[in-house]
């Protein structure tokens, strides 16, 4: 047997002593997403996390995610694999800069994506993920301004999506989406025009352009798909198409072949990885289960107000 398998026998082996459920987010390495009893997008592994009953929950993602699910479990352990899964996006805005925000438009309502620390949480009125933010922003009535944040091109596509003209985007980005260019879609049609469908992350810095091009080209509008990457993976399975390009980090390729693998799946950009979702190793899974670390725990009063924020997402979801 391989020393992976080996690990991976061993993981499954403690959980059950541990009472243990192992998320995995979609970008996971391939290794540990076949260890997890979960893997899926941050909605998705928000709604695994608020269900589930085990006593400890290892969360192969990145801190904001752990978070999270320390906020919807606060009487469960929550352990990050490797507390430096960090998340450049989640980075770019903090809950001062919120509050100077907020002051400035007293009346707003805060939409945040769950790519935020639980102190913006705490700040927060809403939450959302890439799978349900334009629903987020269309339960809110239309006379209140909104301030949407951090990311520049989620924000953009959900006030194209809904027509809402009094929302106000934070200019935070990821770098691994923000880096997918609209050059980058264009060379990735070039070579490969025999593709059936494009899937686009909406954190992708080519977003907007993706939507224009939609309207404006013949046959573009049912090729090419903007959804978040369990949205992906669902229609993957659904499509009649062969042949897919798909915009966002690289670790998605992996769940969408291994559910296909008779279609075909070639990345928009093959440097789109995130560093911070490959620091989760299966032998930092195993140290976690072991030793109990590292927990994530947020305090509890800045956990309840960090909870309406989400609640209310998953109330819509
Ligand atoms: P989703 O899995 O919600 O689509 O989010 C992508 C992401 O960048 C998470 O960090
Ligand atoms: Fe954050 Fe971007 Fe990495 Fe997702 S891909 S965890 S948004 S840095």
């Amino acid at each position: 047997m391989t020393v992976q398998a080996d690990i991976s026998e061993e993981i499954v082996r403690l959980k059950k002593p541990r009472n243990a459920v192992i998320l995995a987010h979609n970008y996971q390495v391939p290794e540990v997403q076949d260890v997890a009893d979960f893997t899926g997008d941050s909605l998705g592994l928000s709604q695994a996390a608020a269900r589930t009953d085990a006593d400890v929950i290892v969360f192969c993602g990145v801190h904001f995610m752990a978070e999270t699910a320390s906020i919807l479990c606060p009487d469960k352990t929550v352990l990050l694999p490797d507390l430096e899964a960090g998340c450049s996006l989640a980075a770019t805005i903090t809950a001062d800069e919120l509050r100077q925000w907020k002051a400035q438009h007293p009346e707003a309502v805060v939409v945040s994506y769950v790519n935020t620390s639980a102190e913006v949480k705490a700040e927060s009125d809403y939450c959302c993920t890439s799978a349900n933010a334009a629903k987020v922003v269309q339960a809110i009535p239309s006379d209140r301004e909104i301030l949407f944040l951090p990311d520049l091109y989620l924000g953009d596509y959900v006030a194209k999506v809904t027509g809402r003209k009094n929302i106000r985007v934070w200019p935070g980005e990821c770098h691994v989406h923000a880096g997918i260019r609209p050059g980058d879609f264009k060379e990735a049609l070039r070579l490969h025009p025999d593709a059936d469908e494009v899937f686009i992350h909406p954190e992708c810095g080519c977003t907007t352009n993706c939507m224009t091009f939609a309207q404006e080209e013949a046959d573009m509008e049912e090729k090419i798909h903007i959804l978040s990457t369990s949205g992906m993976i669902r229609r993957s399975a659904a499509s009649p198409a062969r042949k897919f390009i798909v915009a966002t980090e690289t670790g998605i390729l992996y769940p969408l072949q291994k559910g296909n693998p008779d279609k075909v799946f070639v990345p928009l950009k093959e440097d789109a990885v995130c560093e911070y979702m490959k620091r989760i190793t299966l032998e930092k899974v195993l140290r976690s289960l072991e030793e109990m670390v590292f927990q994530v725990k947020v305090a509890e009063d800045l956990a309840a107000r960090g909870r309406t924020a989400i609640h209310r997402m998953l109330e819509l979801a």
